[in-house]
């Protein structure tokens, strides 16, 4: 029924070690993959606070995690603002956290929400349809500097400014409403082949900057880290290597932080089989002192 596999869960579970009773925060709970396997383990009396900026996904994972009652919290927020609502809630000291970062299956399979470039829908990409900037307006309005500049930080995408350049050269013309339209206006400007569909990247960039989600990451992890008692644990899976040098550098930033992976956590061979999304996913451990 939950198409979504949660990544890394095995990994996930040996290193944060939850056990019955404790005080748990999942960070982006989405359908709650994760979050299940740790209810199990922390009842009867354990709880879980648990948040997402997306409600579709929150209110689904609410009717999945039904049968646990009020051992969750659910919360239609950023974890950049999990000190207020532990606070709000009675957890103010938790026994681990965890945040798998980025979008679920739901966002990509839904044409209407606009994430995905190879289905019809408008230029989106919020998580949380509150937010007032969505693709369309990045796309329509941010200078060919701007644009050129979140293609190659979040994207990675070589052919930034040119894809800038024609975007701006474009909407003179006609502004772009649609994620097929803007997928195919690409793909005459990157004419890559290989696996990947010439609009992955920028598709990506604008996912990024749309939901600003460098900036969440960089207020949530102080914020969950200073929750975490003494000789608990925050697991971070993140899908991209800027995300990733932000986790590596807050860790080291922290004398309150020790890591416990030398090298991050990968997915398996076995696992990347079954779940493609698994292939570039990266896992970092950091325990409280
Ligand atoms: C990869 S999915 C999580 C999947 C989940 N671990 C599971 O097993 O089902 C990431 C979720 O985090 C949410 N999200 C992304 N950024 C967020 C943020 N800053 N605060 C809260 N939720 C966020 C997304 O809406 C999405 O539902």
């Amino acid at each position: 029924m939950y198409k979504h596999k949660p990544v890394l869960l095995s990994e996930v579970l040996e290193h944060l070690q939850p056990e019955p009773n404790q005080q748990f925060l999942d960070g982006t709970v989405g359908l709650g993959g994760h979050a299940e396997a740790l209810l199990k383990r922390i009842l009867p009396d354990g709880r879980l606070l648990a948040f997402d900026r997306d409600a579709g996904n929150l209110r689904v994972c609410q009717s999945r995690l039904a049968s646990y009652g009020k051992a969750v919290v659910y919360i239609n927020d950023s974890f950049s603002n999990a000190q207020t609502h532990a606070k709000a809630h009675g957890f103010t000291k938790i026994d681990g956290a965890l945040l798998d970062l980025g979008f679920s299956s739901v966002h990509v399979d839904d044409p209407d929400r606009g994430f995905s470039f190879l289905k019809s829908g408008p230029l989106d990409m919020r998580y949380d349809p509150r937010g007032e900037l969505s693709a369309a307006h990045i796309v329509n309005t941010w200078s060919e500097d701007e644009l050129a500049r979140i293609f190659r930080e979040y994207g990675e995408e070589r052919r930034a400014r040119d894809i800038a350049r024609m975007i701006v050269k474009r909407r003179k013309s006609k502004q772009f409403t649609g994620t097929v339209d803007l997928a195919e206006s690409i793909a005459q400007v990157v004419r890559r082949h290989g696996r990947i569909h010439p609009a992955t990247l920028v598709f990506q960039a604008l996912r990024i900057a749309v939901n600003d989600e460098f900036g969440h990451l960089q207020l949530g992890l102080p914020s969950i880290a200073d929750l975490l008692r003494p000789g608990s644990r925050l697991a971070v899976i993140s899908f991209h290597s800027l995300e990733d040098r932000v986790i590596k550098n807050f860790i080291k930033s922290r004398n309150d932080l020790i890591k416990v992976n030398k090298k991050v956590i990968t997915a398996t061979r076995l696992e990347i089989k079954s779940n493609s999304r698994a292939r570039s996913a990266k896992l970092r451990i950091a325990e409280k002192v």
